[in-house]
């Protein structure tokens, strides 16, 4: 391989003139430095020392290794003047992935992927109130969950509800967040409940089509309406002076929705007849988008978990109608496997807590690549 030796002039080193911007900045990103022509103002120090640092002091950092040492490049990634502060500056990473002193609701929380959840919210400090159609969740993992929220001082409670059932779901929701106490408001929910049917596009019936519309979508919006309703009465009701005293002054005082889409929403999942609950998956996906436009100003993030093949009851059932599948579905994951409940712990736990507080409207797709080819 012959080596080529570029001319010094010919360097990567391209100057831009930046629009709108005034001239005494200069920006620079990886290999392409962007530049004003005007004369640089003395240098400045880089902000994410610790001490302050004189770029010519002869000790440049990487950010200020540049071929000529006389001018300054390097753009702050906080200024330092001017703006408010950034609003999570002062809290540790801990601090942000942390749902103390909130409480959060969990749908389809009698079983699978929403009992998981509920009881790794415990875990991570917040007050869970848990939903399902089933009146009593599964024996052992609600017991664990127990133990697990006496052991930390945290309350769990469950409450049997068809998501379907707009007027229940208004009525309970009132109740949760009148009930909840006034040093752990409702700031959260993670909405799992879902139903899956296999049936030929072909043979299926308006009745079960309509059905899984229902449970999916439909219920998806009545859970994130009710919830916005009683956030949004809770905020009002509540004076600054008054989260004051409860300590919560610190904290965005702001809400997040979780909604559980799918990588079915996504793509056609090779070898499964399910129509309908594809395209509702789909529009929980697009339902994200709707809620967390008309809601973002006021405090509440919308998203969305978009998982691959979880090994939970549903799937057992897919499987006990077509073996056959499983072996699909390994081939189709990039990683080679299934994945289990506790694989969705973090990416929840991301979104429900400040540690995404910029981010709304958006699908999280956590599917070992499956979606990927
Ligand atoms: N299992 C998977 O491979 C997979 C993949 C992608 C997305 N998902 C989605 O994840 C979520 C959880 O799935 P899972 O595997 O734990 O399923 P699951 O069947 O084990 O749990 C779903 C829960 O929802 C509850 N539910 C159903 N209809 C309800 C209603 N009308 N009102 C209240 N509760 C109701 C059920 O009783 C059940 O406890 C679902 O939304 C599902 O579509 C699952």
């Amino acid at each position: 391989m012959s080596s080529m030796i570029i001319p010094r002039a010919l360097r990567v080193r391209s100057t831009v003139l930046v629009h709108q911007r005034p001239c005494h900045q200069s920006f620079r990103a990886l290999s392409t430095t962007f530049s004003c022509l005007a004369k640089p103002p003395p240098p400045t120090t880089h902000p994410t020392q610790h001490e302050d640092r004189n770029v010519q002091s002869g000790k440049p950092v990487a950010e200020f290794a540049k071929e000529d040492e006389t001018k300054v490049s390097g753009l702050p990634e906080e200024p330092k003047e001017g703006g408010p502060p950034p609003p999570l500056a002062g809290k540790t990473v801990t601090e942000l992935f942390s749902l103390s002193n909130r409480t959060v609701i969990v749908t389809g929380a009698a079983r699978g992927l929403g009992l998981t959840i509920a009881h790794s919210l415990l875990d991570a400090g917040a007050n869970v109130v848990a939903i399902d159609r089933t009146p009593e969740p599964a024996d052992e993992p609600w017991s664990d969950a127990l133990k697990l929220a006496s052991s930390k001082g945290l309350k769990l409670s469950y409450h049997s509800l068809d998501i379907t059932d707009q007027a229940s779901v208004s009525s309970l929701f009132e109740n949760l967040f009148a009930s909840a106490p006034e040093s752990a408001p409702v700031r959260g929910m993670f909405h799992a409940a879902g139903i899956q049917l296999l049936m030929s596009a072909l043979e299926f019936p308006a009745d079960k089509f309509r059905g899984i519309i229902d449970v999916n979508i439909n219920g998806s919006f009545f859970v994130s309406q009710a919830f916005a309703r009683e956030y949004l009465k809770w905020k009002e009701n509540k004076t600054k002076a008054k989260a004051k005293a409860v300590g919560n002054e610190e904290d965005l005082d702001g809400a997040s929705i979780v909604l559980t889409g799918s990588m079915s929403g996504h793509v056609a999942n090779f070898g499964l007849e399910c129509a309908a609950y594809n395209a509702s998956k789909a529009g929980v996906n697009q339902l994200v988008k709707n809620l967390a436009m008309e809601w973002g100003k006021q405090g509440i993030r919308v998203n969305s978990l978009s998982p691959g093949y979880i090994r939970s009851a549903m799937t057992a059932q897919l499987l006990a109608q077509k073996p056959e599948l499983d072996d699909i579905w390994h081939r189709g994951s990039l990683l080679g496997r299934l994945s289990t409940p506790d694989e969705f712990r973090g990416p929840v736990l991301y979104m429900l807590s400040d540690a995404s507080s910029f981010m709304t409207g958006a699908d999280l797709l956590v599917d070992g690549g499956h979606t990927a080819t």
